[in-house]
Formats: structure tokens, C-alpha cells, sequence
């Protein structure tokens, strides 16, 4: 049978205890499947930059790409470990990798299970999902410091926004709401401030709203969005965002949606001219790691959206369902599992 090749990137902190409740779920989602899934494991994040003292060598870069898919984990230093840059391992791994495979689109989800508890009196029916710009915005790192450490210092952080990247994401939210029920775009930026970039996003958004006449869009700014985050979720269907923006909010719809420890992403190319990559939206969590208190969900949901990827969508209503299972019968305030406990539960609902 066709072989199925995912690289698997563990990473620091919690990452390495949520991957492995992930691949039990993967390998035991595809066992049905016409194809021979074969993993390959890559160690790389803060722990291996302090041994060897690499980020992300050019040859480990190349043999990622001759995969099907990435299964990440997370990365990332504590904060109060000054043995490594801050953000060092964020920038050189985890945002090269999106970058140099094009990983255009940052799907993030967000549903509210039935039975999950939210942090709002009146959640309502929550089920959108952010497409948040992967690989431009703020991101690039294009920026500098001047007269560093003086009075006179003078640091500066600018977005990149090009024609192509806006459309080519903006196209791909409109083709995802064009697929949902409700059809409906909401462009979240800030044009009453930042003019240039922010006029670029609404012009384009005009623009291909055209080719999709079911599709209805609208318009929030960041500031605004954020409260009806909080007081009317169920307003939004999809959204459409640059790199900053989109990163903010999808904490802020993991939290109204059950916590950090159900979001899933992934980091799409949709051109398919390179692997994507499925990962939690969580980080290490330094706080917890080494415990097995960090909950596996997300991770086995981002399994569910690299099954999606790859052709696999039977698999990947199989994962969602055991995850829908598993979280319909815990009790948030007794619910002591360990990792691995809810791991070898999710996959033991597999139907
Ligand atoms: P974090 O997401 O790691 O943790 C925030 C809070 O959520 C912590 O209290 C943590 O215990 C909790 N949490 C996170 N995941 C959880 C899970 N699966 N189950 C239960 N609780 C969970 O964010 P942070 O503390 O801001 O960052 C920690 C490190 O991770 C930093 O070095 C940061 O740069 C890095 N980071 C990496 C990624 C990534 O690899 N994609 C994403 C975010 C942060
Ligand atoms: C995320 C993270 C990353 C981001 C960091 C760690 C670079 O917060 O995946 O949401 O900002 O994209
Ligand atoms: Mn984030």
C-alpha cells in the first residue's frame, strides 16, 4: 500500500507528552487505511540548541520536506531560563519552518464541544475558524534597533503585507466560508490606524468577495473583535487576519472554547509545493511539563486536521468523534487524568 510519511517534532517542555498521546491516535486512526504510515522523528527546539547548538540546519530543513505532513509539538524556553535568547528557537525553528514551506494559511478552529465548560455566562453555539496569514505581518522580522541602550533608542518592528499574500488568504477564507453553512467572512484589522497595510486588506478583501456571491463578509476592527470574542462568539463563521492579529485572537478563542489544551492548528500550504504542518496552538508550558498534566486534546486535533490534509478525511471524523466521546464524558472539576490516561482514552473511542 502508499506510504503515508509524517515527521514528527516533538519538541520542548510538554510537547514530547502531548506528540506521543498524538501518534498513539494516528497510528491507531490509520491502521484501517490503505496506507503504510511511516513516522520520522526530528529533535529540535530549546533542548537540542542547548546540546548541539543548532536551531534548524539547512540538511534537517531539506529531509523535512521530502515528507507527506509535520506533526509538531511545541517549542520554547521557560521564561526565566536565560541560558537561551528569548525567542531564539520561536524565530530560527518554528517561524523558519513556516516560512521557508510556505505555510500560508494558519487554519485555527474553534468549536465549543457539547459538555466542555466555557469561561462565558452565555457562550452559545461557538463554531468558527480563524484563518490567520502565516508568513508575513509582523512576523518577518524586518526591523532594527538603533542606539541601543540609550536614551535615544529606537526600535522598530514593520509588517510586511504584499498583494500576493494578502490574496492568496483571503481567497483561501472565502473558499472555506463558501464551503460552511453560514458563508460568511469577517475581516479583523486595525485600518483606522494602520492605514496602508490595513487598506490593502479591506481592497483586497472587496475584491475577491466578487468571485464568491453566496459569501456574505464584514468588517471588525482588532479592538472591537476582541469584545465580541467575549460577549457574542457566535457572531463569527470565519475570519480572515494578518500574522499578529490572528495569534492574539486564537488564544483568546481557545480560552472562551474550553481552554489552550483543546485549539488544534495548522500551518497550510495550500499550493502543496512544500509539507504542512499540524500543531496545538498551546506552547511548552514550562509550568506543567515533565507532569503529565498537560492535556493531549489539541494535539490529537491537530492529528484530525492532518488526516484532512492528506486525503484521510474518513480518519480524520473518526479522530474528531473519539475526541467528542472523550470530552463529553469528563467532568472538568474531577478530571485528574494523566496524559497518556486521556491519550489511551481518546484512542480506545476510536470507532
Ligand atoms: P503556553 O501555551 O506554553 O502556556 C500558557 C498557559 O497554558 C500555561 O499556564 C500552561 O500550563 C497552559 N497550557 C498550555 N498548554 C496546555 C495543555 N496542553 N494542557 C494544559 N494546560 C496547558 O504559553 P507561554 O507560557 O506563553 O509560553 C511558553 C513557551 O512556549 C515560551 O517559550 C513560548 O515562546 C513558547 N511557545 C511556543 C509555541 C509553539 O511552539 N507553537 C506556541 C506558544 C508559545
Ligand atoms: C503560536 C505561537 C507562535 C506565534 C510563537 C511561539 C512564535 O505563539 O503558534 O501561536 O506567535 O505564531
Ligand atoms: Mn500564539
Amino acid at each position: 500500500s502508499e506510504s503515508l510519511n509524517i515527521a514528527v517534532i516533538p519538541g520542548d517542555g510538554i510537547g514530547p507528552e502531548v506528540i506521543a498521546e498524538a501518534v498513539k491516535v494516528l497510528k491507531k486512526a490509520t491502521e484501517a487505511e490503505p496506507v503504510k504510515l511511516v513516522l520520522t522523528d526530528y529533535k529540535l527546539g530549546a533542548e537540542h540548541w542547548l546540546r548541539t547548538g543548532e536551531t534548524l540546519p539547512e540538511e534537517t530543513l531539506e529531509a523535512l520536506r521530502s515528507h507527506d505532513a509535520i506533526l509538531f509539538g511545541a517549542v520554547g524556553a521557560a521564561p526565566g531560563d536565560t541560558r537561551i535568547p528569548s525567542g531564539l528557537i520561536e524565530r530560527e525553528m518554528l517561524l523558519k519552518l513556516r516560512f521557508a514551506l510556505d505555510h500560508f494559511v494558519n487554519l485555527r478552529p474553534s468549536r465549543l464541544y457539547p459538555g466542555v465548560p466555557s469561561p462565558l455566562a452565555e457562550p452559545g453555539d461557538i463554531d468558527f475558524i480563524v484563518v490567520r496569514e502565516g508568513t508575513e505581518g509582523p512576523y518577518v522580522g524586518n526591523g532594527g534597533a538603533l542606539r541601543v541602550g540609550t536614551e535615544h533608542e529606537i526600535a522598530t518592528e514593520v509588517s510586511v503585507n504584499t498583494a500576493h499574500g494578502v490574496r492568496r488568504v483571503v481567497r483561501d477564507a472565502f473558499r472555506r466560508a463558501n464551503d460552511r453553512p453560514r458563508k460568511k467572512v469577517t475581516l479583523v484589522h486595525k485600518h483606522n490606524v494602520l492605514v496602508h497595510a490595513g487598506h490593502l486588506w479591506r481592497r483586497t478583501v472587496e475584491e475577491i468577495a466578487t468571485e464568491f456571491p453566496e459569501v456574505t463578509h464584514d468588517y471588525l476592527h482588532i479592538d472591537a473583535a476582541t469584545i465580541f470574542m467575549t460577549t457574542n462568539p457566535s457572531r463569527f463563521d470565519v475570519i480572515v487576519t494578518d500574522n499578529l492579529f490572528g495569534d492574539i485572537l486564537t488564544d483568546q478563542a481557545g480560552a472562551i472554547t474550553g481552554g489552550i489544551g483543546l485549539a488544534a492548528s495548522g500551518n497550510i500550504n495550500m499550493d502543496r509545493t512544500a509539507p504542512s504542518m499540524f500543531e496545538p496552538v498551546h506552547g511548552s508550558a514550562p509550568d506543567i511539563a515533565g507532569q503529565q498534566k498537560a492535556d493531549p486534546t489539541a494535539a490529537i486535533l491537530s492529528v484530525a486536521l492532518l488526516l484532512d490534509h492528506v486525503g484521510l478525511s474518513k480518519a480524520a471524523r473518526r479522530v474528531e468523534l473519539a475526541v467528542e466521546t472523550d470530552i463529553a464524558s469528563r467532568d472538568e472539576l474531577t478530571d485528574e487524568r494523566a496524559t497518556s490516561e486521556i491519550g489511551d482514552a481518546i484512542a480506545a473511542a476510536l470507532s
